[in-house]
């Protein structure tokens, strides 16, 4: 019987637009559901906008707009984000909806009347200003173990201590500035540490369904662990489900004033968005989330959301009743050039500039499946490999193939394919492992693996066409059968790979299947070869290289973007001038007429900017840029911060070394193409450049990080 799957991926809170890691595992999710379709098998790929928690309705609340507006305005944006990357979910909800209401609160009086809920009264600080309970993020103070100031409520990101908020010195909410007093709430608890829970969690969890690095951590959170120190942690602690008012959530059964924890109704979304989904299919809800429904249950999530998916989730459903996971497909995190990504930052890579840019998306749904595999592991972005990828395998070897057999086929023989040239048609099956081989490693996620697999199999096609030499043959009236034979050799061969590739590039092979002629993309025609007559249209143009100037633009800081969409005569890849780290804090454009256009900023505003005095202690060039240099500099932090300055025009890297200048320290890191640029520095210049580019440098005495103000 054909398998019926209902697959999800992470839910992304909907306080923010898309990042690439959002992207990436879309990406991911629907290569695989595409698989999966080409094979017949009917697929149900569904998300939703997790729309509740604290921080959408402290964000919604500091833009005088409800919480209910912030997520409408971002579900606005969603779609042109996932048709820009072909990504084919069948429907995308919100968590902030009906049907996850009567979902999570089914879900939650089941447990309970499993036995499954406690209450217990916890001690939590409360900000007596603004009127709530704190959670960590929002209360910050000095670290207990090395004193530094204004450290997060949970760990000290100066040296590195871990601890909790309680422990904080001259703690502080970071709403309101008020120092936080300790209050008394009843909270309600899933009783995660019930042998029952642990007894199922052990079974579900260790039986094969998840990457084994996976099933490990579940090993150890279920078992408990032992540190290095020897110190032994028990297993499973019950989990804090509710919130107090005010928040932006799901009320609690009988339970005024109280919301479910935004982390217990998130999942619940992916049944949520199913039961929409099902409503407008005309489908049967229930027979998804019967506990024996005849369905595969898979979700794609990232590394950094494990312990809810493989602990609370599975347990949650277990003991209300419904079906659980078959599967729990964890991916790592995207890095760009080697560097992490934040996840409140994001990359250097804007999924949204990508596309404005006109970039291909399956330019970027070749390279991330050619570095995807079935593991845990990080997807390293590089631009430069990007590049030479994406335009050696795919323009260089794939688009190659039809483009030199296309056009004689059509001109030369009315677009009619030959007869089927059995050796070579079998020559083409030997090095690569063959349509099934590639079926098995797309089934299990082992996209890099497939398209090595399909590559060997283009790489076989152009030998073939560069010893055939179609273009001689051409001009030899005695050889037109064998011209008419390679072309129509090379072009079957064309139909497989792109059939081959369709998971990865739907566009493309949607643009294949009209300019061959051919019906919907599907895994079984691999199986036979295009008959003898079957016609084929005039050839459209499949792809174009990658610019290089495109992976510039792509990494430039938004202010120098904006500054080339208004700017004509700018190349656009090449103004960089305002951009992060750049020297000049001057946008370009015609020079004011007067010094300050008259816009006056209180002094509050200005004491935003943390400027310091900071040394230069190395100045290097950038390779491949004719605009950067690479700086290290000295803010009196204890390390040394990089940061790139657009000044290579202007100064050679030795006669920097040593110098004292001012940088500005908050300003928020920016990944560029050559590496992370931690701040900018400060230098004089009219808005052209017109004078030359001038450095500050403070006067003598002054030493590095010292406040300038
Ligand atoms: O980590 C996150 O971005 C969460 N919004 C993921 C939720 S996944 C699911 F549980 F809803
Ligand atoms: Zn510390």
């Amino acid at each position: 019987m054909s398998r019926r799957l209902f697959v999800t991926t992470a839910l992304p809170y909907a306080n923010g637009s898309f990042h690439i890691g959002h992207i990436m595992e879309y990406i991911q999710a629907d290569i695989w559901v595409r698989f999966q379709r080409m094979q017949g098998r009917e697929v149900h790929f569904v998300c939703a906008d997790d729309a509740h928690g604290a921080p959408i309705m402290l964000k919604a609340e500091s833009e005088g707009i409800s919480p209910k507006e912030l997520v409408d305005r971002i579900a606005a944006e969603r779609p042109a984000y996932l048709k820009g990357f072909h990504i084919s979910f069948d429907h995308w909800h919100s968590t902030d909806s009906p049907e996850n209401v009567e979902l999570s609160q089914d879900v939650y009086r089941k447990l309970r009347a499993a036995g499954l809920i406690a209450t217990r009264t916890i001690e939590q600080f409360y900000d007596p200003v603004k009127g709530m309970f704190l959670p960590d993020r929002y209360i910050k103070g000095e670290c207990p173990k090395c004193g530094a100031k204004d450290q997060f409520g949970d760990s000290c990101e100066v040296c590195g201590a871990v601890y909790a908020p309680t422990e904080l010195k001259q703690p502080y909410s970071t709403l309101t500035g008020a120092t936080p007093v300790m209050r008394e709430s009843e909270h309600f608890f899933f009783k995660l540490s019930d042998p029952r829970c642990v007894a199922f969690l052990r079974e579900w969890a260790l039986e094969g369904r998840l990457q084994p690095e996976v099933a490990n951590k579940a090993r150890e959170w279920l078992e408990g662990s032992t540190d290095t120190a020897g110190e032994r942690s028990s297993g499973l602690a019950d989990w804090d489900i509710s919130r107090d008012a005010p928040y932006f959530g799901i009320p609690i059964p009988d339970a005024p004033g109280k919301y479910f924890y935004v982390w217990l109704d998130a999942p619940i979304g992916y049944l949520a968005s199913l039961k929409a989904h099902c409503a407008r299919r005309g489908l049967d809800f229930n027979a998804f989330i019967a506990p024996d429904a005849d369905v595969e249950q898979v979700h794609f999530i990232g590394k950094d959301i494990i312990y809810f998916h493989t602990l609370f989730w599975p347990a949650m459903l277990k003991f209300a009743g419904y079906k659980v996971p078959d599967r729990v497909n964890v991916h790592g995190f995207i890095t760009v050039s080697g560097e992490k990504m934040s996840k409140s930052r994001g990359t250097g890579i804007s999924p949204l500039r990508y596309l404005e840019l006109g970039m291909n998306p399956e330019w970027l749904r070749y390279y991330l499946a050619a570095k995807l595999n079935a593991r845990v592991e990080d997807v390293d972005f590089n631009p430069d490999d990007f590049v030479a990828r994406v335009n050696a395998d795919l323009v260089g070897k794939l688009v190659n193939i039809a483009s030199r057999c296309a056009g004689f086929l059509v001109k030369r023989f009315d677009g009619a394919l030959a007869g089927l040239d059995h050796g070579a048609h079998e020559g083409f099956a030997k090095p690569w492992a063959g349509p099934e081989a590639v079926a098995t490693l797309y089934e299990q996620r082992e996209f890099g693996k497939a398209l090595r697999e399909i590559m060997q199999f283009a790489d076989a096609v152009n030998q073939y066409v560069d010893s055939e030499r179609p273009w001689d043959l051409a001009k030899d009236p005695a050889r037109t059968a064998d011209l008419h034979r390679c072309c129509s050799t090379a072009l079957r061969a064309f139909r497989d790979l792109s059939l081959l590739l369709a998971p990865v590039m739907p566009e493309m092979a949607e643009r294949v299947r009209e300019f061959m002629n051919l019906p919907a993309a599907d895994w079984a025609a691999l199986a036979t070869p295009l008959p003898e007559g079957h016609r084929i249209n005039a050839y459209q143009h499949l792809m174009t290289r990658v610019d290089p100037k495109q992976l510039d633009a792509l990494f430039e800081a938004p202010a120098a973007a904006a500054s080339t969409a208004s700017s004509s005569a700018a190349a656009p890849a090449k103004n960089s001038k305002a951009g992060a780290g750049s020297a000049s804090a001057a946008a370009p454009g015609p020079a004011p007429a007067s010094a300050t256009d008259g816009e006056t900023i209180d002094i509050q505003t200005f004491a935003q900017v943390d400027l310091r005095i900071a040394k230069i202690v190395s100045a290097e060039h950038v390779a491949g840029s004719d605009k950067l240099l690479k700086l290290s500099l000295d803010l009196g932090e204890g390390r040394l911060r990089t940061v790139f300055s657009g000044i290579r025009a202007h100064y050679a890297p030795e006669q920097l070394v040593g110098r004292l200048t001012v940088a500005v320290a908050n300003l928020a890191p920016r990944k560029m193409k050559f590496g992370l640029s931690e701040g900018m520095v400060l230098a004089a210049s009219f808005p052209d450049d017109g004078g030359g580019v001038f450095l500050l440098e403070p006067d003598s005495g002054a030493q590095p990080g010292m406040k300038v103000r």
